[in-house]
């Protein structure tokens, strides 16, 4: 077994160009849910894509606590270029908007201990219109980033064919590889071409990219949030398993602390996509975020288990006639994390179940932390039965640890 291991790492270390980074999943500020392609700045130049904004948002997750929680990325996406390259074919920003330029705001983002991450589309145009990376201007626009000194790189797939593609995000891997700075790699490439093999070739995403969107943008409502939890589950046999340390699936951005989503609604995000082991990149105004919405993204426990060192992705395990399903995701010390999730929109639903009929059974007994409420159950066995009472259309979520049996328990202490 341990052999095995060892030649498998062996094995992918000779064929990927691996950056050594995201060991657990990412997590900062992404701001295209929340902003767009707002250029605006005349008449809303609060919330206008411009330096100002990132610098704002960059204060906030080094002053507010977000970062010392693991929120250290703040990233860029479309509508930061200027509308044409320069005469050396080199890509700018837009000079009004960012005036000092991305290198200057990197070095504010890194004085903060922070990472920058910016965005380029394979194609064309980006989706937005500013200029693409085409084959022809990968290695230059990798060397430009790395230039900037910036961390990480969203790539998308606007405006590209499935040939520019095939040739661009690998092609972009090696670019970036060979600026010789670490640049995390997230790829759009899979959500261009359906998200599901036979088109798209999971082994070779997990060589080349830390995190990949593989199906829809996120938009501000809880049907939005309904649609990616469906696809990911009805296709888990596929993701859950590629999934894993440098290399996560991306359901896209947290909506939390925007219009749509209701407070159970917001738990419910964060402890859906906690279970998935995915990146966990807020987009909303962190200058006027409530301190409800704040306690639901800086709940400690949540964070502890969505970084889980081992890196596994949770499944759903069980949906039942009553619209409840369960997930679940083994975490590192043989500890779980179970997520009770209520899809009926009447009134809170007392779901009856055993530990045992969760596939628990390796312990005489199980602890459980509620992590939401932070109360403690002790002393469940497998055949324990009991009652979790979950609003509509929210969650109850439980982190798991098994109880070492009495015989080791009551050892006299030395
Ligand atoms: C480039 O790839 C090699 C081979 O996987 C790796 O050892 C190296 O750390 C990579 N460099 C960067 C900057 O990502
Ligand atoms: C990109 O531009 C080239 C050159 O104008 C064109 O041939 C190609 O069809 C375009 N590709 C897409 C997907 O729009
Ligand atoms: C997928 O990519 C891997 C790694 O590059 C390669 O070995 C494999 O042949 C590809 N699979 C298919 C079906 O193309």
């Amino acid at each position: 077994m341990k052999l095995t291991v060892i030649l498998l790492a062996l094995v992918l270390q000779v064929f990927s160009l691996e950056n050594g980074l995201m060991r657990t999943p990412p997590m900062g500020w992404l701001a295209w849910e929340r902003y767009r392609c707002n250029i605006n700045c005349e008449e809303d130049p609060d919330n206008c894509i411009n330096e100002r904004l990132f610098m704002d948002m960059a204060d906030r997750l080094a002053n507010d606590g977000w970062r010392d929680l693991g929120y250290n990325y703040i990233n860029i996406d479309d509508c930061w270029m200027a509308p044409n390259r320069d005469e050396d074919g080199r890509l700018m920003a837009d000079p009004k908007r960012f005036p000092s330029g991305i290198k200057a705001l990197a070095d504010y983002v890194h004085s903060l201990g922070l990472k920058l991450g910016i965005y380029e589309d394979m194609g064309n145009k980006t989706c937005m219109g500013y200029p693409g990376t085409t084959v022809d201007d990968v290695v230059l626009d990798a060397e430009t980033f790395a230039s900037w000194e910036v961390d990480m790189l969203k790539l998308d797939g606007c405006y590209s064919s499935a040939i520019d593609r095939a040739q661009g995000y690998p092609g972009m891997a090696d670019a970036l590889n060979a600026t010789g700075r670490p640049i995390a790699y997230s790829c759009s490439w899979p959500a261009y071409d359906g998200g599901l093999p036979p088109l798209v070739n999971y082994t070779l995403l997990t060589e080349i990219c830390n995190l990949w969107r593989n199906y829809d943008d996120i938009e501000d409502s809880w049907q939005s949030v309904l649609s990616i939890v469906d696809w990911y589950t009805k296709n888990q046999d596929i993701l859950q398993p590629v999934a894993g340390p440098g290399h996560w699936n991306d359901p896209d951005m947290l909506l939390i602390g925007n219009f749509g989503l209701s407070f159970e609604q917001a738990k419910a995000q964060m402890a859906l996509w906690t279970i998935l082991a995915a990146p966990l990149f807020m987009s909303t105004d962190l200058r006027t975020i409530s301190p409800q919405n704040v306690d639901i993204l800086q709940n400690k426990l949540m964070i502890k288990i969505n970084q889980d060192p081992l890196g596994i992705q949770g499944r759903r395990v069980l949906k039942t006639k009553h619209e409840i399903e369960v997930f679940v995701r083994p975490l590192s010390n043989n500890t779980s994390a179970i997520v009770f999730f209520s899809r009926r929109t009447d009134m809170p639903y007392r779901y009856k179940t055993t530990l045992g009929s969760l596939n628990f059974t390796d312990s005489a007994s199980y602890e459980v932390q509620d992590v939401y409420t932070g109360n403690i159950i002790s002393g469940l066995t497998p055949d324990t039965r009991f009652t979790v009472i979950i609003n509509p259309s929210g969650v109850v979520m439980w982190y798991l640890y098994p109880i070492p049996d009495l015989a080791e328990k009551q050892l006299p202490e030395l």
